[in-house]
């Protein structure tokens, strides 16, 4: 069944003001790249950003969609890898745009994962001040959460995403497609950040979530469009109405708390992003019922869901004093106290503040 008010739109704009800019979520988008960045009045080179697995799977078809569209094209590659998101990748990056003549009237098409697109956003946000750049995520994780909304950075060895900028792409191109070549265990961890938004904001996505999972872990494309275009639409109705995080939006950071906090502690190369936000989200849904925001009835779906798209919800065993530490170094810490986001329900959220350690025994990790 299709998820209402999704299925017939391809194109979705993200309202910012002079920042606005579209989502574009299509089967083969990525053959229109050049044909869209001319359309958008993007000039100079065309830096595309990427890393060897993604260069080498659809480096050339970016590049040819560029060249066809007139453009001169300089490849930029950074190492593949979580633990490359740091500022001595970012300073390669710099002397690679500088080697290849891009100025202040060029562009950066970001051309990757979550990875590649938080870095080379980075990258575009600073450079020269500033030049435009296009996303074009090639993950489910980049593709329904973090190609939009403009959160870019590095991170640093004391906590993850430390580093960075508010910047927004001047386009975000969804070529469906990129996903088919995408391991299995990416693809799960993508669907981690999907989950998220069902739970969070939107009960009838989280039921459609339950009712189509073996199409979704099949990969049927008509199913993932809609997932993808329902997950951008909710993100975006977040972004337009809290582009940097005064409050609201920090409730895309469901399961992301504790989740950060075990990947911090997995040295950001034990676990992925979305592994750690589906065990991040198990223990907010336990935490969220320790505070009468739901029923255990409740928290049992979620974490069903959870594993039913393939991922554990296995804690980790990590060093106390080490997790408390992580916990701590949050962005929504302030004063020792964390704003730590609940779900209501499912479906809707709420925002209770806690000291690591009452995380901990709310979470029941702790009696
Ligand atoms: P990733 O970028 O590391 O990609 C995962 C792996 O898949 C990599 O090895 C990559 O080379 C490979 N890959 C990418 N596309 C592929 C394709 N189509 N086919 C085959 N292989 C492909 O990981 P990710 O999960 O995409 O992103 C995680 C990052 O995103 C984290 O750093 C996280 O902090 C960040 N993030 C940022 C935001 C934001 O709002 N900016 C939101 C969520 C997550
Ligand atoms: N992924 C959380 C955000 O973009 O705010």
């Amino acid at each position: 069944m299709p998820l209402e008010g999704v299925f017939c739109v391809s194109v979705l704009t993200v309202n910012l003001a002079e920042n606005s800019y579209d989502i574009v979520i299509e089967r083969g988008a990525l053959a229109s790249l050049g044909e869209r960045c001319r359309t958008l009045g993007l000039k100079g080179i065309a830096a595309i950003i990427t890393n060897p697995t993604v260069g080498e799977l659809y480096g050339a078809a970016a590049q040819v969609s560029l060249e066809t569209a007139g453009y001169t094209v300089a490849r930029i590659e950074m190492p593949d890898g979580e633990e490359f998101k740091n500022s001595a990748t970012l300073n390669r990056i710099y002397d690679d745009l500088l080697a290849a003549g891009v100025d202040r009237s060029s562009f950066i098409v970001a051309l990757g994962g979550g990875v590649v697109g938080d870095v080379a956003g980075y990258a575009a946000a600073t450079w020269m001040r500033g030049v435009p750049f296009v996303q074009v995520p090639t993950t489910l994780l980049a593709q329904v959460d973090s190609s939009v909304g403009g959160k870019t950075g590095i991170d640093h060895p004391k906590g993850k995403n430390l580093i960075g900028a508010f910047y927004q792409p001047r386009l975000v191109l969804i070529d469906v497609d990129t996903l088919a070549t995408l391991d299995q265990h990416q693809f799960r961890a993508g669907l981690a950040e999907v989950v998220k938004y069902g739970v969070a904001v939107d009960r009838p996505f989280f039921e459609f979530i339950e009712a189509n999972i073996a199409a979704i872990l099949a990969m049927e494309p008509d199913v993932l469009i809609q997932i993808i275009l329902r997950s951008c639409q909710l993100k975006a109705q977040v972004v337009e109405l809290d582009e940097k995080e005064g409050g609201l939006r920090a409730i895309l950071n469901y399961g992301h708390t504790l989740g950060h906090a075990y990947e911090a502690l997995s040295g950001y190369c034990g676990m992925v992003h979305g592994e750690a936000v589906a065990i991040g989200m198990a223990l907010a849904a336990r935490i969220s019922a320790a505070e009468g925001y739901c029923t255990p009835e409740e928290v049992a779906r979620i974490t069903a869901l959870i594993i039913r798209c393939g991922l554990s919800i296995d804690v980790p065993q990590v060093d106390r004093q080490q997790l408390l530490n992580a916990i701590a170094a949050d962005k929504k810490s302030k004063g020792g106290t964390i704003t730590f986001i609940c779900n209501k329900g499912i479906g809707r959220y709420a925002m209770s503040h806690h000291t690591p350690e009452e995380l901990l025994v709310l979470s029941g990790l702790e009696a």
